[in-house]
């Protein structure tokens, strides 16, 4: 077993950073596949905190090498001031990073039409809630073939070429949504910071999709670091309100350009509750009391935007959803301490829609916003020990959710987190070794 690819397999912020930390100290290659920016990954070693947008959690094991795909989108100046500050932490000081020359980059005026969006949106009840970021705008110029790829920062003229002609285009919807058209100083300087950013991470880029083919051949184990959440998927996600690229398994394949008989194993990783950072279907979510409840403990504020997050139960016919989107093998189950201290937890166990019982959401929008969560309850537990290294040291009534959600979701635990730490961490099973 040597490629195995983590996913999100709810709405994005399962913790997939502190999971792709743990299964990074078995991999040689980490690579994140998919989105930009609008990730952020929080990571805690030894107490501290370190939050990453693009550069992949895998980061923090010196030496290890790190991969940004193809199908990503990157905004190269959150890339450099990310590259400075984990050197400043003495990682990533060997150019231990590769930035594919085919991923595309994120320049001002798609994060423009993005905000403009958004603030329209605001007025008319049709806002995404995205993260304003850039990311569809860069998307959808990359479906319209008029992107700017990293390997364009090294063309000047070519550069300018296109800024120019995307402009252009853009004029009109720039006037539609009420925005105010940058000046021609303006467009320099961003093509000038463009180029700036260009030449200075120009050692890091090169040919990735040859690179990880290179180290998959040569059995090297390689990780796969999906961003957001299955649900986000653009195309089997809840659209739409969803992201811009593709979230699940597959789309590591896509990014990276490597074939799908390449992949050994698929690691879900799910919340022992879900979250869900703007628009969007959520029938478990929690109002009121209980929410914040949820959100306070857990810490439920966007890294990437500071948002509060939408809290609620556990969906288990959405984590089935995950589940074969993504074919995943294994689930890793985060954040089973912030439920301690409840009187009671509940998970939803199934839909109803026009008195029919469904055990994967439906997938009109229309049929979800009116879906009936069913619900089944269980004892709460007063506290949870971080201590506990193996299921069997969980209190009675938590070892009972654990097992009970495994059983339900159809799919295996490979690790359950009691903590925000390393080490509070129950491990089960290593997704590079061989299946059970
Ligand atoms: P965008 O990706 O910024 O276009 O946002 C589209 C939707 O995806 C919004 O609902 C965002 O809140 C959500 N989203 C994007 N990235 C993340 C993430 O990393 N975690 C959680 N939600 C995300």
């Amino acid at each position: 077993m040597s490629v195995v690819i983590v996913v999100g397999a709810q709405w994005g912020d399962e913790g997939k950073g502190k999971v792709v930390d743990l299964f990074t100290e078995r991999a040689d290659l980490v690579v994140r596949y998919g989105g930009g920016a609008n990730a952020g990954h929080t990571l805690v070693i030894d107490g501290k905190k370190l939050v990453t947008h693009l550069v992949p959690s895998g980061v923090c094991h010196p030496g290890k090498s790190c991969v940004l795909g193809d199908g990503m989108v990157i905004e190269p100046h959150t890339l450099l001031e990310e590259i400075a500050q984990c050197q400043a932490r003495g990682l990533l000081s060997r150019g231990e990073l590769l930035i594919g020359l085919g991923a595309h980059v994120i320049l001002p005026y798609h994060k423009l039409i993005d905000a403009l969006r958004e603030d329209r949106g605001a007025k008319t009840g049709r806002a995404l809630g995205t993260t304003r970021r850039g990311i569809g705008p860069a998307y959808e110029a990359k479906a319209a073939r008029r992107g700017v790829r990293v390997r364009d920062l090294a063309r000047p003229a070519r550069l300018r070429e296109l800024v120019a002609a995307n402009l252009d285009e853009l004029s009109p919807l720039i006037d539609h949504l009420g925005g105010t058209h940058p000046s021609q100083a303006e467009v320099d300087r961003w093509v000038d910071d463009a180029l700036a950013a260009g030449r200075a991470l120009a050692p890091h880029t090169g040919d990735a999709g040859r690179h990880v083919a290179r180290a998959i051949a040569s059995g090297l184990h390689v990780l796969f670091e999906g961003a957001q959440g299955c649900l986000l998927d653009l195309d089997h996600g809840t659209y739409p309100y969803v992201t811009s690229s593709s979230t699940i398994a597959a789309g590591a394949c896509q990014s990276a350009g490597i074939g799908p008989t390449a992949i050994d194993a698929v690691v879900g990783i799910t919340k022992a509750y879900a979250t869900r950072v703007g628009a969007g279907p959520f029938p478990t979510e929690l109002h009121g009391e209980a929410g914040e409840r949820l959100r306070k403990a857990g810490g439920e504020y966007g890294a990437t935007t500071g948002r509060p997050r939408r809290c609620g139960w556990l969906d288990l016919p959405a984590l089935r959803m995950g589940a074969r989107l993504s074919g995943m093998t294994s689930l890793a189950l985060t954040k089973l301490d912030v439920l301690a201290g409840l009187p009671e937890v509940s998970v939803c166990v199934a839909y109803q829609v026009d008195g029919q019982e469904l055990d994967e959401p439906p997938t009109d929008p229309d049929d979800i916003a009116r879906a009936e969560p069913v619900f089944t309850s269980f004892p709460g537990w007063g506290t949870l020990p971080s201590t506990a290294r193996d299921v069997a040291d969980l209190p009675g009534p938590a070892r009972a959710y654990v097992e009970t959600i495994e059983r339900l979701a159809g799919v295996s635990f490979c690790l359950v987190s009691v903590g925000p730490d390393r080490n509070e961490t129950i491990r089960l099973h290593d997704p590079f070794a061989a299946p059970r």
